[in-house]
This record gives C-alpha cells, structure tokens and sequence, in this order.
C-alpha cells in the first residue's frame, strides 16, 4: 500500500500528472478537488448562496439531500449527485469559483473528511488537492507540492476552458486564478500550504512529459513500487 500526496494551486498541473502516473504506476488516482466541485454544485442546484452565513444549512443539506457517490475505473474519476454522474458539469469555471467558496466552510471540509480518508486507507492512491499532505494524508509516502507562476498557470486553464468552448478571456481567467489562490491560501480552515515535509515542484519551465518523469521517478526512489 503506498499513499501520495500531491497539492498545488490552480492550474499547477497537479491532476494531469497525478492522473498520468497513477496510470503508470497503476495506482488509484483521486481527484479530491471535484468532491468540493460536486457539494457546490450541488449548494447551486438547491438555490443555496455560498456563504459563511448558509454554513449550517449547507451542511444539513449536504448531510439530508445529498447521495455523492464516486466511481474510479482506472484512472478515470466520475462523480454522481444522488445517481447522476456529474462529473462534466462540475469541469466549468463557475463550478471552480464556487468550489473554492464552499471549500471554505469547515463543515464542508468536515462532510468529505471520511471519504477521502477511506479512499486511501483501502487503496493504494495518489490524492490531488489543497490540504493532502498538511491534512488529510498527514503521513503520505510521498508528498509533492506543484506550482507555477501565476500567468503560465491561467495559461493552462484558458487553453482548457477554451477548449471546451467556454468564453472567457485569458484576463478575466487570470484575474480567477488570482482571486482563487487567494480565497485557498487565506481560508482559516486547511488552507493550501506546502507541507513542511512536501517536494517542492515549480513546472513554469516545464512540459507535462518532463513533469510526470519528476513525479515518477521521486516515486520510484521510494523503493515501493
Ligand atoms: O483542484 P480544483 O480546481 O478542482 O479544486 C476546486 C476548489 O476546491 C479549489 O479552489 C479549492 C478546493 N479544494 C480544497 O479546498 N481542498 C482540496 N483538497 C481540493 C480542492
């Protein structure tokens, strides 16, 4: 059983190469940001603002209405509301602002707390997300912390977004990405931070084929795989 953390801010490419080599490695890959994803769908969906004020309400409506269920088939991640995979809809800009927001609140935090920590207990996985190595896998194996300046990063995610058709502009993505590290390094609760003990990974300079051989091969030196 091996656990590895990874955690980075947007658009630090922490999930392509999470996903790529867990693929290698065939190992689990979870996706941690898409829980949080899922619960501020979810928050939309039902009409409820996200804001500190609705905390309570939120996590009643989590914990009475909500059924999140998860399914990994190889390294491909779906996520289901109450039976209806998601897993699309939550892939939008708006659905990554709100996310930030709900991610905030600790009950929330508190609400995805077991499902990701069984997730590793009974699988050898590689766990993307913010609070990974400071919170949740507090003993990984291997914790790596990707980040990229900030420009290169919105770079990558307007690439994505435009990709998928949405309409923005690489500003307006830029000025999201700005207010999203923000928001995720600023929350009292599990704020993203490097671990004192995390590998620190800036993939500015480099391409995600040089970035995943980094990744692989401080797995590697492990000497478990
Ligand atoms: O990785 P992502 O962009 O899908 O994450 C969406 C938001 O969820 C992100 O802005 C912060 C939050 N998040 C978190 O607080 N803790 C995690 N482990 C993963 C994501």
């Amino acid at each position: 059983m091996i656990n590895i953390a990874i955690d980075g801010p947007v658009g630090s490419g922490k999930s392509t190469v999470a996903r790529e080599c867990a693929k290698r490695l065939g190992i689990m890959y979870v996706d941690t940001g898409a829980l949080y994803r899922t619960c501020a769908l979810f928050c939309e969906r039902s009409g409820v603002e996200i804001i500190p004020e609705n905390e309570a309400a939120i996590a009643e409506l989590l914990e009475t209405g909500l059924k999140l269920d998860i399914k990994i088939t190889d390294t491909v991640q779906h996520v289901y509301i109450n039976g209806e995979d998601v897993s699309d809809d939550i892939r939008t800009g708006a659905a990554g602002m709100a996310a930030s927001k709900v991610s905030a609140l600790p009950a929330v935090r508190k609400y995805l707390l077991g499902t990701q920590l069984d997730l590793a207990k009974h699988n050898s996985v590689i766990m993307d997300g913010r609070d990974i190595g400071t919170v949740i896998l507090p003993n990984a194996d291997l914790k790596v912390f990707m980040s990229a300046k900030p420009e290169v990063r919105a770079k990558r995610r307007y690439d994505e977004l435009i990709a998928k058709g949405e309409n923005v502009t690489f500003d307006e993505v830029l000025a999201d990405v700005n207010k999203r590290d923000y928001q995720d390094t600023h929350r009292e609760t599990a704020p993203l931070k490097q671990a004192d003990d995390a590998v620190l990974l800036d993939t500015s300079e480099l391409d995600l084929e040089q970035t995943v051989d980094s990744v692989i091969k401080l797995i590697r030196g492990l000497g478990k795989l």
